[in-house]
């Protein structure tokens, strides 16, 4: 893993994922999105940049079981700060659909992404991903059924902390991308980075994310 301090966190990830983008040369950029707060002001000003938004393909890591206009859903503040300010085509926003029973939606979700991915593992050319203070990342929470997931894609977890279920990708898809990119803010949170890069943190989900080929970049605010 390699650990970037960065004192302009929205720059420097804005300038990654830009990078990522035009590696893509023309061709589809798989790109998976983040919730929670940290992301907003990124995908804002992600928005701001002259891409190739029609080659864009946007996934999601992970949704709250709520319908998009919901306060807590994660499209609705991706679509605020981003997908409603650039041209990607509609058909390549593939959207967590919270509203629907939570197996039900997980099991869509995954049809899609093998209906576009073929025989192969839906490879993501880059997957934002935060981490909570209690190293969850994507709805991957500490002590959850879906941290063992070997085959699916996307699952539906049962987080008893939250006292609610949550639509995530599991660890076989995340570890599949070609570029993994954490974006942490906050002094507990690099806290946490620093231990998971000494080696620690072991039982942290997020210590857990380990691309078998891609790039595995922590940025830190
Ligand atoms: C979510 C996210 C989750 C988030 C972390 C950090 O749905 O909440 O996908 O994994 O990235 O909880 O959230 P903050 O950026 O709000 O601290």
């Amino acid at each position: 893993m390699h650990v970037v301090h960065s004192p302009d966190f929205v720059r420097e990830a804005v300038k990654r994922i830009t990078e990522a983008a035009h590696a893509a040369g023309g061709g589809p950029f798989r790109l998976s999105l983040c919730g929670g707060k940290t992301p907003a002001a990124i995908y804002e000003a992600l928005a701001l940049e002259d891409l190739d938004w029609r080659n864009f393909i946007i996934t999601f890591g992970d949704e709250r079981c709520v319908p998009p206009d919901h306060e807590e859903s994660n499209y609705r503040m991706v679509s605020r700060a981003l997908l409603d300010r650039v041209p990607i085509p509609k058909e390549n926003i593939l959207r967590l659909k919270g509203e629907m029973p939570a197996q039900e939606a997980a099991t869509l979700y995954e049809q899609q992404l093998r209906e576009r991915a073929g025989d192969e593992v839906f490879i993501h050319d880059m997957i934002l991903l935060g981490m909570g203070e209690d190293g969850h990342t994507a709805s991957l929470f500490p002590a959850t059924s879906a941290l063992g997931e070997s085959e699916r894609w996307v699952v539906a977890n049962e987080v008893a902390e939250l006292g609610a279920w949550r639509l995530t990708f599991t660890f076989p898809l995340i570890n599949s991308a070609r570029r993994i990119l954490f974006l942490v803010k906050g002094e507990e949170k690099r806290k946490l980075v620093e231990g998971i890069a000494r080696g620690g943190g072991h039982s942290y989900p997020a210590a857990m994310v380990k691309p078998a080929e891609g790039s595995l970049i922590w940025l830190v605010g």
